[in-house]
């Protein structure tokens, strides 16, 4: 007799994640856009970080919220996102910037579930970012 082992993805808390989001949108530093953004993320040993953009008159330099969020899970002590929630002033789901998925791309992978709201599924990373360069392309294309 054979027994298929179905590995089920882990339950992701999706309404606390957008809770925290909504909260860190309280702390975003937005006086140039005054657009207010929040992040906040699972992390695979059930951790949750969370950030805020934080603008700069040089708008250059701003930072994006998941760019802040990323610092978060570094003080933390690292480790990997598997989910996460990113909102602007409104509440409602804002899709993270070119910059920023290549930023998550490093600490969540191609598998990082990005929420899409209420009744919609949620984005592979890896959807929102296809072909991404990696860690794994400096060592294969860097010449002597
Ligand atoms: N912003 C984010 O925080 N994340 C994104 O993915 C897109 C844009 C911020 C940057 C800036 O403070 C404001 O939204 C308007 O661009």
């Amino acid at each position: 007799m054979y027994c298929l082992a179905v590995i089920e993805p882990p339950e992701v808390p999706w309404e606390t994640l957008r809770a925290r989001a909504r909260e860190a949108t309280n702390k975003s530093y937005s006086p140039y856009s005054h657009v207010r953004v929040g992040a906040a993320g699972l992390t695979s040993d059930g951790r949750f970080v969370e950030g805020t953009n934080v603008e700069n008159a040089s708008y250059g330099l701003t930072l994006c919220a998941e760019c802040s969020l990323v610092g978060d899970l570094a003080r933390q002590g690292g480790g990997e996102l598997i989910a996460l929630a990113v909102v602007a002033g409104d509440g409602e789901p804002l899709t993270p910037c070119g910059r920023c998925r290549q930023v998550l791309m490093e600490h969540g992978g191609a598998e990082l579930l990005v929420d899409a709201g209420p009744g919609a599924a949620p984005q592979r990373l890896g959807d929102l970012l296809p072909g991404a360069f990696g860690a794994s392309d400096l060592g294969t294309r860097s010449t002597p």
